[in-house]
């Protein structure tokens, strides 16, 4: 490469583009044209994608949960990133999630964001990542979304370093507001194991209330585990 070359990144392939500063160019995934304005040349495609140039790129259908966290839907074009986060964070999330056990490469990710990209296509479940400063940090999910009998259940994770500031309160609060207000359904539901009481200050913070406790209802971790269910109604949300 000549001394005068740079490579800028295609946001949505992760591909390396060659440009001439001295023509100028345009990014060709996020369309933000250089100072000379011509078109990018296409030199040889790496694979690996360069974080600072993605974090500049346009993002599709998120929602800003505060100045450096955004809420967007996850999807299986994100497997490698979702497997990566998993893998990071996994002895913080496996105590309470299944999925936490079997997403253990890019391929069992795909699998898992595959399936809630079928289910939403189909006006069912659908699940959303909460990245911060452009690094994917936590989530949250519609496991279930039943819109004839207007009930769904939410769930959510974040990584250690991601906890105390209050933003899966808030991408909870917006995903149940949508639910309720926007999508006409009647119950959010919140299934807790009674141990996580992170969780549960969760769904306290969310206006739930507790309905009961069913005894010994799945296996996991070696043991039959308890699940409290809390529910928020259509009714009483403010
Ligand atoms: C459950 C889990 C997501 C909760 O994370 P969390 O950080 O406690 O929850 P929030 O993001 O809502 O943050 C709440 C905290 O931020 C503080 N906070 C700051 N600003 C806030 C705001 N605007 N709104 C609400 N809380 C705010 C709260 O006081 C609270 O602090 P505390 O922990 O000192 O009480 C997290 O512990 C986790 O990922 N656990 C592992 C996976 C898991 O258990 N998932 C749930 C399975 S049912």
């Amino acid at each position: 490469m000549r001394r005068d070359e740079t490579d800028i990144a295609d946001c949505r392939t992760g591909r390396v583009r060659w440009r001439s500063p001295r023509l100028g160019g345009v990014h060709q995934g996020c369309g933000r044209p250089s100072p000379a304005g011509r078109t990018t040349l296409t030199r040889r495609p790496i694979r690996r994608p360069i974080p600072a140039l993605r974090e500049a790129c346009v993002t599709l259908f998120g929602h800003d949960l505060t100045d450096s966290a955004q809420l967007r839907p996850l999807e299986p074009w994100q497997a490698g990133e979702f497997a990566a986060y998993v893998d990071r964070v996994r002895p913080h999330l496996a105590p309470w999630l299944p999925w936490a056990h079997f997403i253990v490469d890019a391929d069992s990710a795909r699998n898992f964001l595959q399936r809630y990209a079928d289910t939403q296509s189909q006006d069912g479940g659908r699940i959303f990542g909460i990245w911060v400063d452009g690094k994917l940090e936590g989530g949250a999910l519609f496991r279930i979304f039943d819109v004839p009998t207007g009930v769904c259940e939410m769930g959510v994770w974040l990584s250690p370093d991601a906890q105390g500031k209050g933003l899966v309160t808030l991408a909870a609060r917006h995903l149940a507001d949508w639910a309720l207000k926007v999508r006409g359904m009647h119950r959010v539901e919140w299934r807790v194991t009674p141990a996580n009481d992170r969780s549960i200050a969760v769904a306290k913070r969310l206006g739930m209330q507790y309905e009961g406790t069913l005894r010994e209802v799945f296996a996991f971790n070696g043991a039959r585990q308890d699940l409290e269910i809390w529910a928020l109604l259509a009714t009483e949300q403010a």
